[in-house]
């Protein structure tokens, strides 16, 4: 549902605490200032050539993946924004090793914020649209301190989630679990403006996304549903599909979410010994619950994303999402095979 009042992201979220008692101000503290660390991301990532953003950083992360110089700068800032607040105990992200304790010379606060603080690196260099995406945990329990235990929590636990798509429009998509609400960022103002409330992805769909080039690592399953939506009119499915893979997860959950369609990254042969590319914690657990929130399924092609109990902070996980539809025929071609 598109709106026609002005509200802004601020004014949103002291509704949704007056209103629906939703959020403490610790988590609304948080969500601000993620969105205002979105703002400078963005501004970087505008300044293209003109800036010293583009290119590699010369490093690599704990995956084993070469950092660009726009990942490091944007992790920079979103630690950088949220360690002072007093709304965090922690941080985890795609770029560092282990979690981001607050320093002793801030408070601590009962939150852990956990993001992929630029998805879809592969696209920097070459103008295609990129994104952030994060994730929001409660630390339970009493005990002092924090450590990456505390992190690991399944995704059913998020307290909210949600990603920045930086496109030709800038814009935020945010779940406090109760629906899916999208902000446009209006450059004149410097301001998010609510854009979409209760977002909703069609339960059936003709566009599917996976990366095509791994058709021959796939296992029988995908190979099986991806073959019955190429066969269009034709085939069992009975009409023709569409193919759209943007290579940023952002920007792909951000079409389902737009206008449905089903996205992809299985299990592969290609590293046997993991269970996918995506990354469970802040990657996948984030879109999952956003997906859900908009009526969609998430799954791993067996069992709910939300529902896994994560042991380690970097664990990947195969991801199958979008149209409810879509999703449960994905899911059911895994469950019957042999
Ligand atoms: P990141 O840039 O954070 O490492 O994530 C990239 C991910 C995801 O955004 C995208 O869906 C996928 O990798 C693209 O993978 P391919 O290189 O196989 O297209
Ligand atoms: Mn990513
Ligand atoms: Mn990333």
């Amino acid at each position: 549902m598109s709106t026609s009042r002005r509200v802004s992201l601020t004014q949103y979220l002291v509704e949704q605490q007056r209103e629906h008692g939703r959020i403490p101000p610790e988590l609304r503290l948080l969500i601000e200032v993620v969105a205002r660390a979105c703002k400078r991301i963005a501004i970087a990532v505008n300044k293209g050539a003109l800036g010293d953003i583009l290119g590699s950083a010369g490093t690599d992360n704990i995956q084993g993946e070469a950092q660009k110089k726009l990942d490091v700068i944007s992790n920079e800032v979103l630690i950088e924004a949220n360690e002072w607040g007093g709304h965090l105990a922690a941080m985890a992200s795609e770029e560092m090793d282990s979690i981001h304790v607050v320093p002793n010379r801030y408070p601590q606060g009962e939150y852990l914020l956990l993001f992929d603080p630029l998805d879809g690196s592969s696209n920097i260099d070459v103008n295609v649209s990129i994104g952030t995406i994060f994730s929001v945990l409660r630390k339970v329990g009493h005990t002092r301190g924090v450590s990456e235990e505390d992190f690991l929590q399944p995704g059913k636990h998020q307290a909210a989630a949600g990603y920045c798509v930086y496109g030709p429009q800038t814009t935020l998509v945010m779940t406090l679990g109760n629906g899916v609400a999208m902000f446009t960022l209006d450059r004149e103002t410097g301001s998010w403006v609510l854009t979409s409330t209760e977002v909703r992805i069609p339960e059936d769909t003709k566009e599917f996304a996976i990366n095509m080039s791994n058709q021959r690592h796939w296992a029988a399953p995908v190979t099986r549903y991806i073959g019955e939506c190429l066969q269009g009119k034709e085939g069992p499915r009975g009409k023709d599909f569409n193919m759209r893979w943007v290579a940023s997860m952002v920007a792909d959950v951000h079409r389902i979410l737009t206008r449905g369609g089903v996205f992809l990254y299985p299990w592969d042969q290609r590293e046997p010994d993991k269970p996918g590319k995506l990354r469970l914690m802040y990657e996948a657990n984030p879109m999952a619950f956003i997906v859900e929130q908009a009526g969609g399924l998430a799954t791993n092609g067996l069992e709910r994303i939300l529902d896994i109990t994560p042991t380690k902070l970097h664990q990947r996980v195969a991801v199958v999402l979008g149209s409810a539809n879509e999703v449960k025929r994905a899911t059911g071609y895994h469950l019957e095979a042999p």
